[in-house]
């Protein structure tokens, strides 16, 4: 290390050991935070949209979808009143689409309960459709500077580390334990920086799976963890295996007749409720079984072509999927109980979800 680093490094940690845990946050904060589109206007429908989003999806997924929800659906009033069509299409790929469906009928309420300006308080916006204790404390606290810490993945992880927490983070007393510890240290008028900065430090410092950067944390004097294990602070947190995802086989059918398409929607509840997929059938078919199968839709397959197998991963199940290309003959259309679409209605008005991105390619 050159000697100029190592004197630059030296005058942050002394600089960085000055103060109390709140100052030695925010100042770390106002050199090192993500520039971020939501934060450069934090309007409460901004901070909505964005922490919503952002639920179980990386920043970095975030962002072209967040700017382009909100040129199509500026404001509250515009999404309370966008058909399904619209918001759906707007989500598609994003996963998790009951968020985006939550988010619709709050923006309904909000309109016609609060006069289309969203509650300024944690307690008062967890009343909300979609809205739980973590998005609500974003909300406030960002949008309205609450002092109400908004625990998420990164502040719990932080947590777990800085007071070396040893039981299992993902049971419900750990949030408890570490929005106490969080309370106790946030300055009050500074609510939504605090919770922003530990985003920031958990997500590009106090790293998740890799060794976290413990020298340029600016809270390593308080880290206890660091200080008991020195070198070993991916120990924590404590996470026990997720249980073991249940496996789906199937076979999906790129039904093709003309320049159209067949799709179905999905049912309107469940997962993936409401959104548009190929048709599909249980279990892996072979040629014969599919050639029947389809039959039985009152279908008559013209050609059949295997396609490659694909998967998709949810939170707690596994698809596996088998292909096949079939083309009819424009005869057997009125008997085929799925809607026919051109690739051109799919792109502009259909939702489909990314599940089926690899048989979406056949014909977008
Ligand atoms: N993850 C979720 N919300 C965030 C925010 N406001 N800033 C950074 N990362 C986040």
């Amino acid at each position: 290390m050159d000697t100029e680093r190592e004197g630059r490094e030296k005058a942050d940690i002394e600089r960085d050991a000055a103060g109390s845990f709140g100052e030695r946050l925010l100042s770390w904060y106002e050199v090192n935070r993500r520039y971020l589109p939501w934060r450069e206007d934090p309007a409460p429908y901004h901070v909505w949209l964005s922490e919503t989003m952002l639920q179980q999806t990386r920043v970095e997924a975030v962002r072209g979808y967040y700017e382009r929800f909100l040129r199509e659906l500026p404001d509250i009033k515009a999404l309370a009143g966008a058909p399904e069509e619209v918001y759906m299409k707007l989500w598609e790929g994003l996963g998790y689409y009951s968020r985006v469906r939550n988010l619709h009928r709050a923006a309904q309420v909000v309109m016609e309960e609060y006069g289309g300006k969203l509650p300024r308080t944690a307690a008062e916006l967890k009343k909300l459709p979609g809205i739980g204790d973590y998005t609500a404390a974003a909300i406030a606290s960002i949008a309205f500077g609450e002092p109400v810490p908004a625990v998420d993945g990164n502040l719990l992880r932080v947590f777990a580390r800085l007071s070396a927490y040893e039981e299992n983070i993902r049971l419900p007393a750990a949030a408890k334990a570490a929005g106490v510890f969080y309370r106790e240290r946030m300055p009050a008028a500074k609510g939504g920086e605090f919770n922003q900065a530990l985003m920031d430090l958990g997500a590009c410092v106090c790293l998740p799976s890799s060794q976290p950067l413990c020298g340029r944390c600016p809270l390593r004097e308080d880290c206890r963890v660091h200080k008991l294990r020195p070198g070993e602070e991916l120990s924590l947190p404590v996470m026990p295996a997720k249980k073991e995802r249940a496996i789906d086989r199937m076979t999906v059918f790129v039904i093709h007749s003309g320049d159209r398409t067949a799709v179905r929607k999905r049912p309107a509840r469940g997962l993936l409720a409401g959104m548009y997929e190929f048709p599909w059938a249980q279990d892996w078919l072979s040629p014969e079984e599919a050639d029947r199968w389809l039959r039985g839709q009152g279908t008559e397959a013209l050609r059949i072509m295997p396609l490659e197998d694909a998967r998709h991963i949810f939170t707690h199940r596994e698809w596996h999927m088998r292909g096949y290309e079939v083309w009819i003959d424009s005869l057997q259309e009125e008997r085929t109980p799925f809607l026919l679409v051109t690739a051109e209605e799919i792109r502009g008005r259909y939702a489909v979800p990314s599940a089926f991105s690899s048989f979406l390619a056949r014909i977008v």
